[in-house]
């Protein structure tokens, strides 16, 4: 067993919850101020505990054991433009917990490591699925984030700290606790999920461009309005998909961009994230296909012109089953019953890591199951649970 410092591990997690606090959430976009400084202070931790920090080329932040490997635990410390406090925070300072406390008594060794832009501000899991080679970085350097700033003027901003990239093959397996972001555990009042599968997802921007002009003058029939677009694919959409999806199939317009963006203008052009995800790669395939028909049709009956940007994303990906059975054995043992297996819709790094090495994850409770809000939260006993699970997975594995 790992004896670790639930106090400690709670201390350090409110100490990383300070850095970008806004109430009871945290702005902490990555490559922004506070999450390079979150980063740094996550360095003095790391460098606390005994382990080495090192910045990769990207960001990625890892504290390596003096054997320079072993098992590697975390999750991200980034957040959405509107984050909670826990996605990704938890698994990071979890990760740091039990690798302390495994080298003060003589554990097993035990790496750290927060990827950076797991929330996408440029793309699918940014750094880890850079260093999983899932894209290379000259093609990732060009993307932009939706302000229209290029990922490599971003990652410039950490260029000071910044060493190589890492042999993934000085890391023996890759454990990643996380809260669910879903009502499951919490409405069946379970306290742990171990981790089967993390869905496939697809993320493209599109763009309708039309005519802008005066919105007192011009009249209905003669208007090439691009948000008119955009509401009438939303609307045709929804009804092609119908007839193709599962129960568990989502999709999202969850950022829209209108040109000049004003009450009295025609919007001339608007550009729109799309993104859906799906446990079987075949669907997401057919999705795409319907997707890019509606919205060419959509563009020929508005008069409008359609273009898209590059296709993000990743596909469906299982755990490992050698890593699902240690959690599953940790939790029997930490809260009999009270567990159960479940697959992951939301994205996680552990779904970039999987190409590198054997890869799992486990989750806690999310209470009412909300995430991505500053509304999310986890209960002080089920953070502990998690870590002691974690723990105990690190040790069966170590
Ligand atoms: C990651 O936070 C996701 O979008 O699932
Ligand atoms: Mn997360
Ligand atoms: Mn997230």
């Amino acid at each position: 067993m790992i004896p670790v410092d639930p106090q400690r591990f709670l201390s350090d997690l409110h100490a990383l919850r300070a850095i970008g606090a806004e109430g009871t959430g945290v702005v902490r976009p990555a490559y922004s101020e506070t999450d390079i400084a979150a980063r740094a202070w996550l360095a003095d931790r790391m460098r606390a505990a005994g382990l080495a920090p090192h910045f990769d080329p990207v960001g990625n932040l890892f504290g390596l054991h003096p054997d320079g490997g072993g098992l590697l635990l975390g999750s991200h410390s980034d957040t959405q433009p509107e984050g909670g406090w826990l996605d990704g925070a938890l698994g990071v300072i979890g990760a740091l917990e039990v690798a302390r406390a495994s080298l003060e008594s003589g554990g097993p060794a035990i790496s750290v490591v927060s990827f950076q832009d797991e929330e996408g501000r440029f793309g699918v899991t940014t750094g880890s699925s850079i260093w999983a080679g899932v894209r290379p970085l000259d093609e990732v350097d060009v993307l932009t984030d939706a302000g229209g700033t290029r990922f490599a003027e971003a990652r410039g901003r950490m260029a000071d700290m910044a060493d190589d990239f890492l042999d993934p093959a000085r890391f023996s397996a890759f454990l990643e606790m996380h809260i669910e972001q879903g009502p499951v555990l919490d409405q069946a009042a379970e306290a742990i999920g171990v981790v089967t599968s993390i869905v496939g997802i697809r993320d493209m921007r599109i763009t309708y461009t039309g005519q802008q002009n005066h919105a007192g003058t011009t009249p209905m029939h003669l208007r090439r309005d691009a948000v008119q677009g955009l509401a009438a694919f939303a609307t045709a959409l929804n009804a092609r998909l119908a007839g193709v999806v599962a129960p568990e199939t989502v999709w999202t317009i969850g950022h829209v961009s209108v040109h000049p963006n004003a009450a009295s203008v025609v919007p001339g052009a608007v550009t729109f994230s799309m993104q859906w995800r799906d446990g079987d790669a075949d669907r997401l395939d057919r999705m795409e296909e319907i997707i890019r028909e509606t919205a060419q049709e959509t563009a020929a009956d508005r008069g409008l012109e359609v273009g898209s940007g590059p296709m993000l994303g990743l596909p469906p990906v299982a755990m490992d089953a050698s890593v699902q059975e240690a959690f599953a054995g940790a939790a029997e043992a930490e809260v009999p019953g009270r567990w159960r297996r479940m697959p992951s819709g939301a994205l996680h790094d552990a779904a970039s890591v999987a190409r590198l090495m054997p890869a799992g994850m486990l989750f806690v409770p999310s209470i009412g199951g909300i995430s991505h809000s500053f509304d999310e939260d986890t209960g002080e006993g089920d953070l502990v649970t998690g870590l002691r699970v974690l723990a105990g997975a690190a040790a069966r594995l170590g």
